[in-house]
């Protein structure tokens, strides 16, 4: 009946729209309160303030979601150690004096990390009626490059923050969701689900989302000692009002298209066996950068399973932020892909039932 013909035509417009509208719909009601971050926040200054008694000259610094505008509510506090100092203690002493200190004047647990290949203390509150659901926090030192990473995306989710941080939450909490969210168990961490999303939009999208804010001219002359940290080059563009007025996307498509998009590409497109994501340079081949995994290289130990899925940091070029990933992780991501990407093409009756199925 002509009922039914019209029903089955379900345009694609529609669809897309709707899922577009659920997709904010979804992530707004993740997002952390006021209350949340003002908690934080103030954990962040009490911690400074306890760190100075022992180096008077540092600084507490939050990176990773916090800082970086890729924040769910109740996901961990990155916080990082700066010492203005030239005469400092190592990282390890530091770590067992702020253990003992913490442990002492605070009612977190604590738990110091000092021989671990980059010394931590992770800290723990557990649930109280002011913060239902604890914290939970990890305080490192001296980690440069990982203030810069934070910085970098930062940038680019206030370039097009509806777009950028909609998909990047979303694929947060559905990874999360769907178990493949650990580096412990073999499979990627959100930084690399970050830089995954990004690697889309400014390289595989076109005309691109995103511009590539390493590769555009500065405005001034720079030099080395400006940009380099530890070795790496850490330059980017960042002055993003001004990128405003100069530069703006031809792309026009909405969260849910460039979603399904995002999924197909990684569940059929994108090279997996000889592929290198680089937000900075595009896609290289893992030879060139003596990341492949072909049988040869399986005499090195499980170099063969620490390449299975190529992803560059953006600063520090030798590091493959999907390292952790095995065998079974890339198989078990892949899958995850293929099965979202199968959902949103069947474009169920109502947009927020696949969104429900995506999820659970
Ligand atoms: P949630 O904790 O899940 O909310 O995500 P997040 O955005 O905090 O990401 P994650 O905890 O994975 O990483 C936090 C920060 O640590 C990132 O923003 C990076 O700055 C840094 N980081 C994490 N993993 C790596 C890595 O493999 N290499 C480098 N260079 N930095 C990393
Ligand atoms: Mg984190």
């Amino acid at each position: 009946s002509e009922g039914t013909t019209h029903r089955r035509l379900p345009s694609r417009h529609r669809f897309v729209a709707d899922l577009s509208q659920c997709l904010f719909d979804f992530v707004i009601q993740l997002l952390p309160t006021q209350d949340e971050m003002q908690v934080k926040e103030d954990v962040r200054k009490l911690l400074e303030r306890l760190i100075r008694t022992i180096e008077p000259d540092s600084r507490l610094l939050s990176f990773g979601s916090t800082a970086n505008g890729f924040s769910l509510r109740n996901s961990d506090m990155d916080l990082c150690c700066l010492i203005d100092s030239d005469e400092r203690l190592s990282a390890t002493d530091l770590v067992v004096m702020l253990g003992d200190l913490l442990e002492r004047e605070t009612k977190f647990h604590v738990k110091p990390l000092p021989h671990a290949r980059i010394p931590i203390v992770k800290l723990s509150l557990d649930p109280s009626p002011g913060l239902p659901l604890g914290i939970a926090c990890d305080i490192g030192f001296e980690n440069r490059l990982a203030l810069e990473n934070t910085r970098l995306l930062m940038c680019y989710a206030m370039i097009d923050p509806t777009r950028v941080r909609t998909m990047v939450l979303f694929l947060k909490v559905w990874s999360k969701r769907r178990k493949i969210n650990s580096p412990y168990k073999g499979t990627l961490s959100s930084y690399g689900y970050v830089l995954l999303v990004i690697y889309f939009l400014v390289h595989v999208k076109n005309p691109p989302v995103l511009p590539n804010l390493q590769q555009m001219p500065p405005l001034r002359p720079i030099t080395k000692e400006d940009t380099h940290l530890a070795g790496y080059n850490t330059w980017f563009f960042d002055d993003i009002e001004l990128l405003r007025t100069r530069w703006h996307s031809e792309n026009n498509e909405s969260v849910a298209e460039l979603l399904i998009d995002f999924f197909r590409y990684y569940a059929r497109d994108f090279s997996y066996n000889t592929g290198v994501a680089s937000i900075r340079a595009g896609l290289l081949k893992k030879s060139s950068k003596g990341w492949q995994n072909d049988l040869s290289a399986s005499r090195y130990h499980d170099s063969r399973e620490r390449n299975r899925l190529c992803i560059e940091d953006p600063f520090e070029l030798d590091f493959n932020v999907g390292r952790c990933v095995t065998k079974d992780g890339i198989y078990t991501i892949r899958g995850e892909f293929m099965r979202a990407s199968r959902i949103l093409s069947n474009r169920p009756e109502r947009a927020v039932v696949a969104l429900t199925e995506l999820c659970t």
